[in-house]
């Protein structure tokens, strides 16, 4: 807990209505030039962004420890520096002698980086303050920078704001393209005052499971782009690779089919990803109670799942243990994932693997209907491109496609007769 001093005292007696200045009004128009977006050198942070560093802006990039949040601005500094960008790259966590040896590592250490190991706000700013504005400001991270105008140590809430406040002042002044990092809470929002997120232009997450070499680059909020683009990476021995065809990553590339395993063509922006989605459920003898573990996906969705195949398909889940898994650490937050996870939970329940070669994609609704989901079209063509020959989706997902047999699904107890058959 840290107080809050308060400053002033605003007094609800004295009437706002005179004794300011004219604000004048601008047009939407634009008058001048636009600034131009620019590149990162990552075509995979681009996308993300929604087509580069808009000058000015302010960015917050959150993301669990070691999952390679500095890894990714030192790349992307040292390209924009080789292309004639002046970086400036503040590391407030690391001492410079542990940021070269990384810069060595990753073959960069000649690129034409200011860097400086600081963690006072004032000190920054003035030095900024000195030269030519930078295109590109990193700082890593603002939980350790501290302005003595603020009292209290670095990373309590009145720093964290304050500082980020003064730095985003700086940017938008100077037209600048600032990148926050941000450490994240267990829970994974970033740490700190929410109202961080507000103040901001572009909020980030970088995720992956870290015992896992993807990584995926996501945008949660964007002033000047599409939030639906992800940006996807490989952890490798000399720093972060872009994956540009990421759709068989998360595949498991079994040949012969398992029970309990299905594999659901994603979304990500215009993007489609295959991924495998696995199930096991495990009958317990006892009375205990049964755990359901989730990973990659939403628990509270697997508890409606699970919930609309014992009211709708008659299914008992209730003395079971369920385990859900998502191939890779890749995260699903694409709603139309419903029915391969009922497909995989089906499949695992009655022991029984899915056809071959099979794609599951449709959303699930409580009454135990199929719906259609978004870019059906584009879902089947990626997964036909792939190798698979049979797709199960609610009617209407889209034209047919060559070599794909499309099954229609509209309500899911046709779906568990299907699939269990007489077993
Ligand atoms: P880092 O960028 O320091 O993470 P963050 O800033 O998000 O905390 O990344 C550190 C991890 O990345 C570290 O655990 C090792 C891994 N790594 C590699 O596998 N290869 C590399 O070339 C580098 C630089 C890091
Ligand atoms: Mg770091």
């Amino acid at each position: 807990m840290s107080e809050e001093v308060p400053q002033t005292v605003f007094s609800a007696r004295h009437d706002l209505s005179s004794g300011g200045r004219a604000i004048a009004f601008e047009p939407l128009e634009a008058t001048g030039e636009t600034p131009q977006r620019r590149s990162t050198g990552l075509a995979e942070f681009d996308r993300a962004l929604g087509g580069g560093l808009v000058p000015g802006s302010a960015i917050l990039m959150g993301g669990d420890p070691g999952i390679g949040k500095s890894t990714l601005l030192l790349q992307a500094s040292a390209l924009i520096a080789r292309s004639g960008g002046d970086v400036v790259y503040i590391s407030g966590e690391e001492a410079a002698g542990q940021v070269r040896l990384r810069a060595e590592r990753l073959g960069l250490a000649g690129a034409p980086i200011r860097f400086a190991a600081a963690t006072s706000v004032r000190d920054i700013l003035t030095t900024l303050g000195q030269m030519a504005p930078p295109a590109l400001l990193v700082i890593d991270s603002i939980q350790t920078m501290h302005s003595d105008q603020i009292e209290g140590a670095p990373g309590t809430v009145s720093q964290v704001r304050g500082c980020a406040f003064e730095l985003i002042r700086f940017a938008k002044e100077s037209g600048t393209a600032l990148v926050l990092v941000g450490h994240v809470t267990k829970d994974g929002s970033i740490a700190g005052p929410r109202v961080l997120e507000h103040m901001v232009d572009v909020v980030m997450a970088f995720e992956g499971e870290r015992s896992h070499q993807y990584r995926i680059l996501r945008s949660l909020k964007n002033r000047f782009g599409p939030v639906d683009e992800i940006g996807v990476f490989a952890m490798a021995g000399q720093g972060l690779d872009e994956v540009a065809n990421p759709s068989m990553l998360f595949l498991s590339g079994r040949e012969e089919p398992l029970a309990g395993a299905a594999v659901f063509p994603a979304m990500e922006g215009t993007r489609p990803v295959l991924v495998e989605i696995q199930a096991l459920i495990v009958r317990l003898q006892s009375g205990a109670t049964p755990r359901r573990a989730v990973v990659g996906w939403d628990s509270g969705r697997l508890a409606m799942l699970l919930a609309v195949l014992e009211a709708r398909c008659g299914l008992n889940f209730s003395s079971a243990e369920v385990y859900l898994n998502v191939a890779g650490g890749y995260r699903l937050a694409d709603p139309a994932a419903d029915l391969a996870v009922a497909a995989a939970l089906v499949s695992a329940l009655a022991d029984r693997a899915l056809p071959a070669a099979s794609t599951w994609f449709g959303e699930v609704s409580l009454a135990g209907e199929v719906r259609p989901v978004a870019h059906g079209s584009i879902r089947l063509r990626e997964a036909a491109k792939l190798g698979f020959r049979a797709a199960y989706a609610p009617p209407d997902s889209g034209p047919g496609v060559a070599g794909m047999r499309q099954h229609d699904v509209a309500m899911l107890p046709s779906l568990v007769d299907h699939i269990v058959g007489d077993a």
